[in-house]
């Protein structure tokens, strides 16, 4: 329980606060974000974004870029970032290819359906969220060699030298980040029965060297990434999991692949939407919110307005509950990806929407599939001056994840565990409900919200998009997307609007607080609608690249981070 209200006051730190309202449409200039020529990296941090940028300006494309732009986060924003977690890339070459990188972690061998319920079944959820046991088995290392390998145009050592040097030189801490620090400073001592790091006092303005981090970065240019899942860095990290009770053994690094897959492409008028597969529920969700979304004319009942938030709504609801009931590893489970995302299933999920009253969670379950057998985060966008484009989501799940840190690799480790269903209908640290399919088991990928996005708009490419925000995820790229093709915003803007969320259960929609128009909301409770102000302070964090009719492009970095558009 404590860890849980831990966790909801990482929400509320997880960004800046700004409580400045919208200002009226009629009155309001639209906001360009960062405009450039050729090429962009749209990340949490400036630095991050800069050396990406930089790896381009060398001749690099956007995969050597992103091989540098992730391992940049896991020094400058250990928040998210780091060796201990994992991801999805989907991306789109220049010749309209596209695919999906799945480097999500995984569950140990040893792992067991019901290892985090006590004596009486009941799920004790501390075990899932923080500590040795909450961790999965570490994807990142996989993830930026399996890229750089089938992409790359760089040598690693180009790409990962001036990583290094920023992990030496060190990153200037922002007054958030001071926050977050000071918020989990006793959280780290307790969990790593030490002080670490990041738990010293820190002020805005400081500089924060991470010596080990560098020195592990080096390791793995000399050795790839062999050092990181049989080396001296998986034994490092083997050693330091197991000395606090956790259960990842070598095998279980030695075992850890990354793999590509086909990404979900589904149609949203003209546009064409490529998002990820499972493991994440993120494409199928979105796919379906859309497809049930398509036939109303949002543009027509104006951004946020009741019956926009209306349609959204419900379709939210809908998709949720198969979420809940329908995916989960694809290597584990049979989804029934088509039929989930075809027009003639979603059709019929909203058949029974009316604008004149909620439909009530209560009523909704996962639709009849004929024939079917049941059986913390952060995003970056890049695009290149080659026309490549990539999305990428990764996590450590909570906020520094398990909390735990391994101090002679200089990273913190994952609480990915938690996202598996511990136990069928019990809500996990961000509400969602699970079911066999995403039930645990030795080796297998837990389910995902991650919705790492690429928009074709007539066969060109068009945006790349995504966000942190646990559930939140799939509504916050949603309404990104709407926001620019719906409701004509800019890149900045669309990522900057006042955002709202459902996810089936809890039966509450969220909405940021003091950003919407109380008459909207008061129409929306006559309808029936549980209206929640109090939950969380910001839903999402956008970052998106736009391409604009004259080709330059527009980054949108969310204002509510410390987000930073860079290119040339
Ligand atoms: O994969 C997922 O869906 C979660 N582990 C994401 C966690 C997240 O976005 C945390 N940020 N608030």
């Amino acid at each position: 329980m404590k860890y849980t209200v831990y966790f909801l006051l990482t929400i509320l730190l997880f960004i800046s606060c700004k409580k400045t309202p919208e200002k009226a449409l009629s009155t309001y200039t639209p906001l360009r974000g960062n405009i450039t020529q050729k090429a962009m990296v749209v990340s949490a941090r400036e630095e991050a974004s800069k050396i990406g940028t930089e790896i381009m300006k060398k001749g690099g494309n956007a995969f050597d870029a992103m091989v540098a732009t992730e391992m940049a986060l896991a020094v400058a924003y250990p928040f998210a970032g780091s060796l201990g977690g994992g991801g999805f890339m989907v991306y789109r070459k220049a010749d309209g290819e596209t695919g999906a990188l799945d480097y999500r972690e995984k569950a140990p061998l040893a792992a067991t359906k019901d290892m985090y319920l006590d004596e009486n079944g009941e799920v004790v959820s501390e075990k899932s969220q923080v500590g040795a046991l909450a961790i999965g088995v570490p994807g990142t290392i996989a993830g930026i060699f399996a890229v750089h390998k089938k992409f790359g145009t760089l040598p690693i050592e180009e790409i990962l030298t001036p990583v290094v040097a920023l992990a030496n030189r060190g990153f200037v801490i922002t007054e958030k980040q001071k926050l977050r620090f000071d918020h989990f400073k006793d959280l780290f001592i307790e969990v790593n029965k030490d002080t670490i790091l990041f738990a010293n006092s820190f002020n805005t303005g400081d500089t924060l060297k991470n010596k080990q981090l560098a020195i592990t970065l080096e390791r793995i240019i000399k050795n790839g990434a062999s050092e990181f899942y049989t080396g001296e860095t998986g034994k490092k990290l083997v050693n330091r999991v197991q000395e606090y009770g956790g259960i990842i053994t070598m095998e279980d690094l030695a075992k850890y692949e990354a793999k590509w897959r086909e990404p979900v492409r589904f149609t949203y008028n003209d546009l064409s939407i490529i998002s990820m597969s499972p493991p994440s529920s993120g494409g199928v969700c979105l796919a379906q919110i859309m497809k049930m979304i398509e036939p109303y004319d949002l543009s027509k009942y104006g951004h946020n307005q009741t019956k926009t938030i209306q349609v959204i709504t419900e379709a939210e609801r809908r998709a949720y509950a198969d979420r809940s009931f329908y995916l989960g590893d694809p290597d584990f489970t049979k989804i029934p990806i088509d039929t989930l995302i075809g027009e003639p299933y979603l059709q019929e999920r909203m058949a029974d929407f009316s604008f004149e009253k909620a439909t009530l969670s209560s009523a909704i379950n996962c639709g009849m599939i004929p024939g079917y057998e049941s059986d913390e985060t952060t995003h970056y966008s890049i695009v290149d001056q080659f026309g490549n484009a990539i999305s990428v989501t990764i996590t450590l799940n909570g906020a520094y994840g398990s909390k735990l840190y391994a101090p002679e690799i200089g990273t913190f480790l994952n609480n990915e565990m938690d996202d598996f269903s511990a136990k069928p209908g019990v809500p996990n640290m961000f509400g969602l409900i699970g079911a066999e399919a995403n039930a645990i088991a030795p080796e297998k990928r837990m389910l995902s919200s991650m919705t790492p996005t690429i928009v074709e708009k007539e066969g060109k490419f068009w945006m790349s998009v995504g966000t942190p925000g646990g559930s939140t995820i799939i509504t916050s790229v949603l309404q990104t997307i709407l926001n620019v093709k719906e409701f004509g915003m800019t890149m900045q803007d669309a990522v900057n609007a006042p955002r709202f969320h459902h996810q089936w259960l809890p039966d509450v929609v969220v909405f940021e607080p003091n950003l919407f128009d109380t008459a909207i909301l008061d129409s929306l409770r006559q309808k029936g609608y549980k209206i929640d102000e109090e939950t969380s302070k910001i839903i999402g964090k956008v970052d998106g690249i736009l391409v604009l009719p004259d080709g330059t492009l527009e980054g949108g970095a969310d204002r509510r981070g410390d987000d930073t558009a860079v290119g040339f």
